[in-house]
């Protein structure tokens, strides 16, 4: 097991984030199964081959809970699996704590700031309630950095992830001075007359928090500065907006962009094995000979699929010479359940859906195929089918799907992409670009994508792979581990 190799106080290399490389479900006989998470962050650390990293995670549900207790110190026995080798050790926290940081602070709080998904008018609302939820988040940061304090060999790398974490870095700081550590926010950043929205005392922990790291990471340099002009506005920091510094309190953190990319030789290798040729053989039948608008989405707010669906329908109404020739597939797997608005969001999405076959389907032709469960090699599949992609979000840290398709595309593919993606600065100049907004430019930019000529459609896929793959994901994680230690 991988607990000897690393005892203790002995990690040079740590990685914390909430959700981990690895989850448990359990089987009806009980046993518990063990499934590999996806993601840049798994691939990325499978670049550092090296035993004695540790990646430290929140126990996420019952089963997760179950095969921690199961585990010597909290440490998985991860033996067979290819999760890049480092120990895991899984957090069991209090399952009331974690929910109320988990689904009150991070995922209904600070994940609705960042993407600016309020409801200004009724939404948010700071009470009592948020006081609890936040005493919670402090605690679970807290269990966070005193795992790490207990797990790290003196000057090692930590490198603390996300929105979940951000109290994560100073509190580290507080236990072990002796760390190098950095802090990276795979979300946008809110501009600061939105951030200050949030109590003060709890916009300044967030702010201060993520100032305790050596270095703070941005996936665009427009978050990075965000972040920079929230210290500046409400801590009084000042900030070098060219050099990319904060200085506050006596200390100064650097700031750095890392534009997360495709994973280029796993998708190629993963996109053509036999699931998905069936599951592509399944879309073609269904498709026929017409034209494809494809959207892979989690059913998340912020990804914008109901104005999406609109554009789509503004686009059969005021071009009804695409009627009968294309279909829109769209993948809006489940996510984030626990909250109403995602519930809500969810079902909003489906009677738009079901309102556009209504309106337009004929025995012959059904408009919009959605489908709302996940299932990996059917993105994959419609990837590769895809004629026009649509990445229409109203505000993404990234976006890691139009990166994607274009790696995977058969025949090329037109992207249509959002402005407010942080995508759009690497890919702008070979996609066609949108104000998310607008449904009725955004159904123009789908004629024009459905009426690219075929020559210049293959060119520009060309250039958004290339784009796309500029910063794979293991060279992403080493960049920014040589510059914690550098
Ligand atoms: C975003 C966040 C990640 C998060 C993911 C899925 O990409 O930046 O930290 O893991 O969404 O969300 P979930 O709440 O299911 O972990």
């Amino acid at each position: 097991a991988s607990d000897r190799s690393n005892p203790p106080g002995a990690a040079p290399i740590l990685v914390a984030s909430n959700r981990g490389p690895v989850s448990f479900s359990s089987e009806d006989d009980g046993s518990l199964t063990l499934r590999r998470g996806g993601g840049g962050l798994v691939s990325g650390l499978s670049a550092i081959d090296d035993p004695s990293a540790v990646w430290v995670c929140a126990a996420l549900g019952e089963a997760d809970r179950q095969a921690v207790r199961q585990a010597p110190d909290g440490r998985l026995d991860l033996a067979g699996f290819d999760v890049g080798g480092q120990a895991v050790r899984m957090l069991d926290i209090e399952p009331g704590t974690f929910t109320r940081a988990y689904n009150g602070v991070a995922n209904s709080t600070l994940w609705f700031v960042h993407h600016l998904l309020y409801d200004i008018p009724v939404t948010p609302v700071f009470d009592d309630r948020f006081r609890r939820e936040w005493e919670s988040y402090t605690a679970y940061n807290t269990a966070f950095a005193e795992a790490l304090a207990a797990e790290a060999a003196p000057g090692a790398a930590v490198l603390v992830q996300d929105y979940h974490l951000s109290l994560v870095p100073a509190l580290l700081r507080g236990l072990r001075p002796d760390l190098r550590i950095g802090h990276f926010s795979h979300t946008p950043w809110a501009p600061p007359e939105y951030y200050r929205m949030l109590p003060d005392d709890v916009a300044e922990a967030v702010l201060t928090g993520i100032l305790g790291a050596d270095r703070a990471g941005f996936l665009t340099r427009r978050w990075a500065l965000a972040f920079a002009d929230c210290c500046a506005a409400l801590l009084g920091a000042t900030v070098d907006r060219d050099g990319l510094t904060v200085t506050h309190a006596g200390r100064t953190t650097r700031l750095g962009v890392h534009g997360l990319g495709a994973d280029a030789d796993f998708l190629r290798e993963r996109s053509h094995r036999p699931d998905v040729d069936a599951r592509l053989a399944a879309l073609r039948e269904a498709v026929g000979d017409r034209r494809t608008v494809v959207r892979v989405d989690r059913t998340e707010l912020s990804k914008n699929i109901v104005r999406g669906l609109l554009a789509y329908r503004h686009l059969l109404r005021s071009r009804p010479e695409w009627q009968g020739r294309v279909v829109h597939i769209a993948f809006a797997y489940p996510s984030r359940h626990d909250l109403p608005e995602y519930r809500e969001y969810t079902a909003a999405v489906q009677r738009i859906a079901h309102e556009i076959n209504d309106e337009f389907g004929t025995p012959e032709w059904q408009p919009l195929i959605l489908h709302v469960n996940d299932d990996f090699p059917r993105s994959l599949a419609a990837y590769r089918l895809a004629d026009v992609a649509l990445v229409n979000p109203i505000r993404d840290g990234m976006n890691l799907v139009a990166k994607e398709i274009p790696v995977v595309s058969d025949n090329g593919c037109a992207l249509v992409l959002s402005r407010e993606a942080g995508a759009f600065e690497e890919l702008a100049e070979d996609a066609i670009t949108v104000n998310p907004y607008d449904v009725i430019a955004t159904a123009e930019a789908l004629h024009r994508a459905l009426t690219m000529p075929p020559a210049e459609r293959t060119d520009r896929t060309k250039r958004l792979a290339a784009a796309a793959t500029a910063l794979p994901p293991q060279q992403w994680f080493l960049d920014q581990l040589n510059a914690l230690r550098g």
